[in-house]
């Protein structure tokens, strides 16, 4: 009992301060601790981008949404490929199967709406850009239909494997390709990743010099394909949830984007 109530009096000495500290972090540093400044922030109010961004976004996406593991969100062209909605359900619902987490308190996570719509407009005025494509026009972000994988397999010879050499190759292996969702794989193919030296849809040969531009279906090919190698030996005992071969992990393609070819054996449909 004795334990108990100091056990107690421990956590109640300890907590308010840990949480005022916490509530401060997340407020945004704007005062040093102990000097007189605004009440702290509660952690479920704070709709600053910068505060929202660095404490959720940024060790995946990378400070200033550039050089990160994964999707370099800075980057303009993304921005401009991309409509809220789509923002919004990515980061409200995550993405099944691979590290995007699902931050919407509705989702089980820890956003508000309002806090999510803050990273949204945020991510517009840091990172949008006027005239991201320079006038051109760029495939749409979501895949218009389910590609080829044999007319894939060529477009990838002639235009990727010039830079994704099979020594260097790890785009095209199973691992990394279980990681990345075939929308993740359009949204680095026709924004590239400035960050990275990955060409967008335009500038698709080393130095970047012109050459023709991939249409849409060239790369809903080239997805095709790339996802024909993520689960080359499909069968019945591959986990439930991706055990067809069928490349149907695309975010946002239609249902309808079966591809013809494979067996439709069911448990793909998201
Ligand atoms: C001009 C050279 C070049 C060409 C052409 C090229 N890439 Fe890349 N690609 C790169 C570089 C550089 C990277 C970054 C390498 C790294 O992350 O280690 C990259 C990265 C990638 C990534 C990983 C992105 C990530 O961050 O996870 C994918 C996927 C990819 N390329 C697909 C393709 C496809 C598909 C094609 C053909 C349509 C293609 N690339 C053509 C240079 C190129
Ligand atoms: C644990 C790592 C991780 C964290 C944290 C994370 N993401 Fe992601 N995110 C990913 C990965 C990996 C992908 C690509 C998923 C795929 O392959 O479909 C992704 C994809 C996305 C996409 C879709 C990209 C596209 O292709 O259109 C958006 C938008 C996004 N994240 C925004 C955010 C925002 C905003 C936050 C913070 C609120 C965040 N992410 C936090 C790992 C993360």
């Amino acid at each position: 009992m004795g334990r108990n109530l100091m056990g107690r009096n421990w956590m109640r000495v300890m907590f308010p301060p840990l949480a005022s500290f916490l509530a401060f972090a997340a407020a945004g540093c704007g005062h040093a601790p102990g000097y007189p400044g605004p009440a702290p922030i509660p952690p479920g109010q704070v709709v600053d981008f910068n505060t929202l961004y660095s404490h959720n976004c940024s060790a995946c996406h990378g400070v200033n949404g550039q050089n990160g593991p994964a999707v370099d969100l800075g980057n303009p062209e993304y921005q401009a490929l991309v409509d809220d909605t789509t923002l919004r359900k990515w980061i409200s619902n995550g993405f099944p199967d691979t590290e995007m987490p699902a931050f919407a308190q509705s989702a089980g996570g820890m956003l508000t709406d309002a806090q999510i719509g803050a990273i949204v407009t945020g991510m517009r005025q840091h990172w949008g850009a006027q005239n991201a494509f320079e006038g051109a026009t760029p495939p749409p972000y979501a895949a218009d239909k389910s590609g080829d994988p044999h007319d894939g397999a060529q477009l990838y010879k002639s235009r990727c494997a010039i830079c994704h050499s099979s020594s260097s190759g790890e785009i095209t292996s199973a691992s990394y390709l279980a990681l990345v969702s075939d929308q993740s794989l359009r949204t680095m193919i026709v924004a590239g990743r400035p960050d990275t030296g990955q060409p967008d849809w335009r500038h698709d040969s080393p130095g970047g010099k012109l050459t023709t531009p991939l249409s849409s279906s060239d790369v809903d090919d080239i997805v095709a394909y790339l996802a024909t190698l993520r689960n080359p030996g499909a069968g019945p005992s591959s986990p439930a949830s991706t055990s067809t071969a069928s490349p149907g992990r695309a975010a946002s393609s239609p249902a309808s984007a079966q591809p013809a070819a494979s067996a439709h054996t069911g448990g793909n449909q998201k």
